[in-house]
């Protein structure tokens, strides 16, 4: 477990961090990008139930206990033997997406949600977090404009919803200084491909 180094994108959605971990794997050796909540089979199958447009009456515990168990599975049967191997491991979202989403934006409580995560991911944090930061005008336009993008359970909320997401992932800076790195992910693509580009060889460099 401790010989790669664990990355996490993280930033609410429409930020464009699909786009930039593609450019930043072929950019580092001995790379595996994954997702959540998804990843592996397991965990693909709790996502559709998540994340389907008819699942409406989801409450907001077992939304926020879906997603720690989708965290558990892919943790274990990928991220895990992947740093074992000494890869570094590029993640579409992590731990803090549930944080903000579940704890801030859904109001459950940073605390509360950190709590059951804490039971799944068993003190394994990322080495590294790159927050994108954008406007949530701006990234549900960009989701728009996606023809081939999935409309999910989640972009069906209300602006205000994401405006508490953004809320929420300025909180967790203040609390994580030390691991989230801030990225204005507003501008051109190649301008925050060079920005992530730097902060990920300043923690991946040695061990290349
Ligand atoms: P994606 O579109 O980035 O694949 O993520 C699916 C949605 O799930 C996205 O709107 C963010 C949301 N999400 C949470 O609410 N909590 C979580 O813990 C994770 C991983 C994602």
């Amino acid at each position: 477990m401790k010989n790669g180094t664990f990355i996490t994108f993280e930033g609410p959605d429409g930020a464009g961090k699909t786009t930039i971990i593609s450019m930043i794997a072929e950019h580092l050796k001995n790379v595996l990008v994954t997702r959540e909540p998804g990843g592996i089979d397991i965990a693909e199958q709790i996502r559709k139930v998540i994340l389907a447009k008819e699942n409406t009456a989801m409450d907001p515990r077992t939304e926020a206990l879906l997603y720690a168990a989708a965290r558990r599975q892919h943790l274990i049967e990928r991220v895990k033997p992947a740093l074992e191997e000494g890869k570094v491991v590029l993640c579409d979202r992590f731990v803090d997406s549930s944080l903000a989403y579940q704890g801030y934006a859904r109001g459950l409580g940073i605390e509360e949600v950190l709590t059951i995560n804490q039971f799944a991911i068993e003190q394994m944090m990322p080495n590294l977090t790159i927050y994108f930061d954008i406007e949530p005008e701006l990234g549900l336009m960009r989701i728009n404009r996606n023809k081939e993008r999935e409309i999910n359970r989640l972009d069906l909320e209300t602006l205000e919803f994401h405006q508490r997401v953004r809320e929420g992932y300025h909180i967790l800076l203040e609390c994580f200084p030390e691991r989230i790195m801030k990225v204005d992910a507003s501008g051109a693509i190649q301008d925050v491909f060079q920005t992530v580009l730097k902060l990920i060889e300043e923690k991946v460099q040695p061990s290349l």
